[in-house]
Order: structure tokens, then C-alpha cells, then sequence
């Protein structure tokens, strides 16, 4: 199974290439195949707010390429102030979206790098190292997962099922190729998958440009849906399971992912649809008790007052979350790459962190 997962890691969302970060740009996709550079960190910064690169994991792994980046700057500016440059630049990476942990967690660990070298000169080549190994981790917790997450479905059932997602968390989101699509892809090697539904995902449409063509390009049965269908689909759809990604998992078993992730969450729990979130344990942030901690990205209005830039309607004030906070207790399963939490809850997810796999 892992040669075939192997194989089907076709589509990549950045590129490190001779000390510049290449990104493509996942707003025209998949019209068009766009590659944007970026060779400091206000540009991969601006990337990540301006969602070029998007996905929790993708945007962890951009952020420390990020810093890698903004070393190699500080430090050909000034041998002496490079170090309080580069921690504003850290800043400002920071600061480019707030809800996704996996930024916060990439940004912490190569701080960890430059904090072992305090007191020497810049730590240029381990950086790029840090930054390499983070990407590199992700792809092989997605690998790990996939295959996780796919046994889990072949537990409840063998036959070819019919399944729903929300958003992307496939390749474009990640190092890999994929946390909810990475299991989808591995359910369909297995023979598990009968079709897949993807939730458009207003306002960005992450479903229907992204999700839904990286599925077709692998020959995963797949059709896209409005995410107000989804009721009537959980209903009438012979649906098994809901498959999605998180940006953040926290201490007590709460998941933030896309806006919308909690109506389905509501809704496969009245139809007797299990939940599955699948993400790495980047995203799992036991620092906060519970999901009301988060901090939940509002964008501007103008994503949901225009489609294509034109404006569909009058001036108007909007109100555009764009994450929401599934409580666990409508998790069914939390597929990580340290193992599999059913029925979370705070005691489990401390035993995931702590102790590693539960089963
Ligand atoms: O706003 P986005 O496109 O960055 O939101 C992405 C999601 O919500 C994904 O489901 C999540 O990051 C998991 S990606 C493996």
C-alpha cells in the first residue's frame, strides 16, 4: 500500500529550489498552474494571508521555509542585527493567519533552532535543514495516516462506500498528499470507495477547484455539491462516513477546520454518519482546554459580497468566519499520525500526546 500512496503523491503545493520558496498559487487553480516566488519573509507572509498557499500543514511548512528565507536576508544585511530583524520577520509570519497551529508549531521549532545556536553566528544551513525536515515529517505523517484512517473505515464496513468531505485537505494542503484525502486516496486503493462528495466550500471554493481535482486527476470517483446540499445528502446519500481535515485540535478533543465543518458534524450525527478528522499532530494544540480558546479568522467582506471580483450585491456589511469549532463530542474518530483517538476526550488526547498510539 505505501509504494502505491507513494505513487500518488503527484500534485505539490511548494517547492524549495535553490534557497527560493516556490508556491503555486492555489487561487487560479485549477485553470491555471501559476508558480509564485517568494525569497523573503513579507512575501511568504503575504502568501500565506493572501492564501497562494493555504491548509494547515501547508502553511506551517511555508512559514518555515519563511524563516529560513528571512535568515539568509538579516544575515547578508548585518552580521550583527540580523537576529532581532529575523524576530520581526518571525512576527510577521505569525501574524499572517491566526486559527491553523501548525503555523505557530513550524514557527516554534525553528526558533528552537536558532535558540541552540544563541551566542554563534547565523545558523543558516540547519535552518534550511529545520525547514526541509518539517516539510518531510508532514509527508510521512500523511503516509501514516492514510493508512490508519483506511483501516479504520474497513473496520465498520468493506464493502465500496459513498463518502462526503469539506474543503481540501488533500495535497495542496499539506507536504504530502493529504490528512482526509490522503485516507480517501488509501480507501480507494483498498477497493472502499464507491464515490466521494465534495462540499463546494464558499467562499473559496476549496472543494470544487481544489479537492474535486486532485480526486479526478488520481480516478477517484468524485462530484461536487453546494455545501447546502448537505443535509439532504446525509439523508438521502447513502453517506458512511464525513472525511476532514482540522487547523486545530484542542487539549479536550475540539476541532477547528473549515467553515462549515460543524453544521455537517450536527448533521451526520442526527443521521447516524460518523465523523472522521484526520490531522497530523502539528495541528494538535493541547496548550488550549477546549475549542472556545481558538482564535477564528474573520476575512473581509468582499469574499462573500463578490464572486470573480465582481460584486453581487449592494454595498452591505457580511459576516465571514471562516473557520467554526466542531465540539468533540460529535467526533467519532481523530486519525493522527501517532494513532487513532475514538470518542475523544481530554484523557485520550493526553495519552495520544503523551504516550503515543491507542491503537
Ligand atoms: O482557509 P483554508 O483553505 O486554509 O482552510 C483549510 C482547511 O480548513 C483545511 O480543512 C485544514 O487546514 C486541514 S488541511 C490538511
Amino acid at each position: 500500500m505505501r509504494e502505491q500512496l507513494i505513487r500518488a503523491e503527484q500534485i505539490k503545493p511548494l517547492e524549495w529550489r535553490g534557497g527560493v520558496l516556490r508556491l503555486l498559487d492555489q487561487r487560479v487553480l485549477p485553470l491555471q498552474q501559476a508558480w509564485l516566488e517568494c525569497r523573503d519573509a513579507a512575501q511568504t507572509a503575504a502568501a500565506i494571508r493572501d492564501m497562494v498557499v493555504r491548509g494547515a500543514p501547508a502553511i506551517g511548512i511555508a512559514a518555515a521555509y519563511g524563516v529560513a528565507l528571512a535568515a539568509r536576508q538579516r544575515h547578508a544585511e548585518s552580521a550583527t542585527g540580523w537576529r532581532a530583524a529575523l524576530a520581526e520577520d518571525m512576527q510577521l509570519l505569525a501574524a499572517s493567519r491566526p486559527t491553523a497551529v501548525n503555523l505557530f508549531w513550524a514557527l516554534e521549532r525553528m526558533q528552537q533552532v536558532l535558540d541552540a545556536h544563541a551566542g554563534q553566528d547565523c545558523p543558516l544551513a540547519q535552518l534550511d535543514a529545520a525547514a526541509i525536515a518539517i516539510h518531510e515529517a508532514d509527508r510521512e505523517a500523511n503516509l501514516c495516516m492514510a493508512q490508519l484512517g483506511m483501516e479504520v473505515i474497513r473496520h465498520y464496513c468493506e464493502a465500496p462506500q459513498h463518502l462526503l468531505t469539506h474543503c481540501n485537505a488533500g495535497a495542496l494542503a499539506t507536504g504530502g498528499f493529504g490528512t482526509a484525502l490522503g485516507v480517501i486516496r488509501a480507501a480507494h486503493l483498498a477497493g472502499l470507495v464507491e464515490h466521494v462528495h465534495a462540499d463546494e466550500t464558499r467562499p473559496w471554493l476549496q472543494g470544487s477547484r481544489l479537492t474535486a481535482w486532485e480526486l479526478a486527476c488520481d480516478g477517484v470517483p468524485v462530484s461536487v455539491n453546494a455545501d447546502s446540499a448537505a443535509a439532504h445528502l446525509l439523508r438521502e446519500g447513502d453517506i458512511t462516513w464525513v472525511i476532514v481535515g482540522a487547523d486545530r485540535i484542542t487539549a479536550n478533543g475540539d476541532v477547528a477546520n473549515k467553515i462549515g465543518t460543524y453544521q455537517l458534524a450536527v448533521l451526520a450525527r442526527f443521521h447516524d454518519v460518523r465523523l472522521m478528522v484526520v490531522a497530523p499532530s502539528s495541528t494538535i494544540d493541547m496548550q488550549l482546554a477546549s475549542g472556545a480558546d481558538i482564535p477564528i479568522e474573520q476575512r473581509s467582506a468582499d469574499e462573500l459580497l463578490r464572486v470573480a471580483g465582481q460584486p453581487v450585491t449592494t454595498e452591505l456589511p457580511a459576516f465571514n468566519p471562516v473557520f467554526d469549532v466542531t465540539p468533540a463530542s460529535l467526533v467519532d474518530v481523530i486519525v493522527t499520525e501517532r494513532g487513532v483517538v475514538e470518542q475523544p476526550t481530554a484523557e485520550k488526547m493526553r495519552q495520544l500526546m503523551q504516550e503515543g498510539a491507542l491503537h
